[in-house]
């Protein structure tokens, strides 16, 4: 459910036409919904709320939109962030997320980065190595402080999605290897600067199918079973992200957040434990679209291309992943034709969709992606030296721009002219 629907023949976001919005910002533009981001947060915390022991935290994976104003959204409901880089936890801080209701995670982080994890007051690092147990061992204990450290496991639990945002299986470079995440517990009770309060895990992104990740909780279960017999209290246990979302109306549509609290239910029954959640993309996805205008139509050999002026480098979804995003007119019509929908970097795979079946369009025509609130603007590059495009937020009948266009000059002006030359 979203807030872009065709009012009086154009498409609005919320209250604004996104027409009228190109005509102010120019094209390629993001714009994100505040009431769909609320909504989305709400039915989450709401579905979730009452599982485990304690207050669950719903930890918003910001990777998936660090935008200031998104984060600024979110934290006004209460949610906490999953972060996984300076950048990242000083956004979170920022947009004014508690610092006890951020969990650090990520495979290498280093240690100026503990540091500021540590100096902020987060509720808790989630460890991936041993190597990062005594890394954070040494950084806690300069700074005479007693982390809250969770240890995250990489199950062996394959989720069943495309294989590059698969984080689960026994090969991913993720967790900690579950056999071995008993001893890595141990190793870091070991330290007086660490204080191991939990177990992690998170196997995987754009997830459809929930047995993989009950699979994977009733692991983690079994894992803190084991460490509380051995003495060792284990108060939060971090089931992770990866809830999917619809992005084409012709699939079947990934289980509803309140499919999956049931199966949390089901799985976490009896547990004694803090559960938190680091949902990303079931937040955003559906918040955002990327407005873009239609340059020029151009007939191949066999193929009819649309060009458009947005490209791979302001989203690269569908040339990374094959990922399909809607293709829709701002102004829909009748009339279809079958096109590839192209952007204009120099590389064959700047390509949105290939012969796709869509609204017949020509020189001018605006058109939304859809589905691009997550991992969208946020994977953008300056490719072909082209400016990143700005991110629009609107709420009710309000809008901001509230990440703005950079400008080639300003581009060029981070580079300077070696010495010699
Ligand atoms: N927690 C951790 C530790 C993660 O690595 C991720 C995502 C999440 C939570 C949030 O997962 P979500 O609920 O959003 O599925 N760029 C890819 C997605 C990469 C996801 C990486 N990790 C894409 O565009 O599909």
């Amino acid at each position: 459910m979203d807030h872009f629907e065709i009012r009086n023949g154009v498409m609005h976001a919320e209250d604004v036409s996104l027409e009228a919005l190109a005509e102010r910002v120019g094209t390629p533009f993001y714009c994100y919904s505040s009431a769909t981001i609320e909504r989305h947060y709400k039915v989450f915390a709401e579905a979730v709320a009452g599982l485990g022991d304690g207050d669950p935290l719903v930890a918003f994976a910001v990777k998936a939109n660090p935008n200031l104003s998104v984060l600024a959204t979110l934290a006004k409901l209460g949610a906490g962030a999953d972060v996984v880089s300076g950048g990242e936890l000083a956004r979170a801080l920022a947009a004014g997320v508690p610092a006890n209701r951020i969990v650090f995670s990520g495979v290498g982080k280093q240690p100026h980065e503990m540091a500021a994890g540590i100096e902020a007051g987060i509720l808790q690092f989630n460890v991936e190595s041993e190597a990062e147990i005594a890394m954070l061992a040494e950084v806690a204990a300069a700074h005479d402080a007693r982390v809250d450290i969770a240890i995250r496991v990489n199950p062996a639990v394959e989720p069943g999605t495309h294989a590059k945002i698969s984080t689960g299986g026994q090969d991913s470079k993720f967790g900690i290897p579950i056999e071995r995440a008993h001893a890595a517990f141990v190793m870091a009770a070991g330290h007086a600067s660490l204080n191991p309060v939990g177990v992690a895990a998170h196997i995987g992104s754009q997830l459809t199918d929930l047995s993989p990740i009950e699979s994977c909780i009733v692991r983690l279960g079994a894992l803190a079973d084991g460490l509380r017999a051995a003495g060792h209290p284990v108060t939060r246990i971090d089931v992770g992200g990866g809830l999917g979302v619809p992005y084409r109306a012709d699939q079947p549509a990934p289980p509803l957040p309140s499919a999956y609290a049931a199966m949390v239910a089901r799985a976490t029954r009896g547990w004694s434990a803090r559960l938190l959640f680091e949902p990303g993309r079931m937040i955003v996805g559906n918040a955002g679209v990327l407005v873009s205008t239609v340059i020029l139509v151009k007939a191949g050999t066999t193929k009819t291309f649309v060009v458009a002026d947005a490209g791979m480098n302001d989203l690269l979804r569908p040339s990374l992943y094959g990922a399909w995003h809607d293709i829709r007119t701002l102004r829909p019509r009748a009339d279809r034709m079958v096109a590839t929908v192209v952007g204009p970097v120099c590389e064959s795979g700047d390509t949105f969709a290939d012969d796709r079946d869509i609204e017949s369009v020509t020189t001018g025509d605006r058109i939304a992606f859809m589905t691009a609130g997550a991992y969208a603007a946020t994977m953008a590059s300056t490719y072909n030296s082209r400016p990143l495009v700005p991110e629009v937020m609107v709420s009710g009948d309000r809008w901001a721009v509230v990440s703005e266009r950079n400008q080639p000059a300003a581009m060029l002006a981070l580079d300077t002219r070696a010495p010699w030359l």
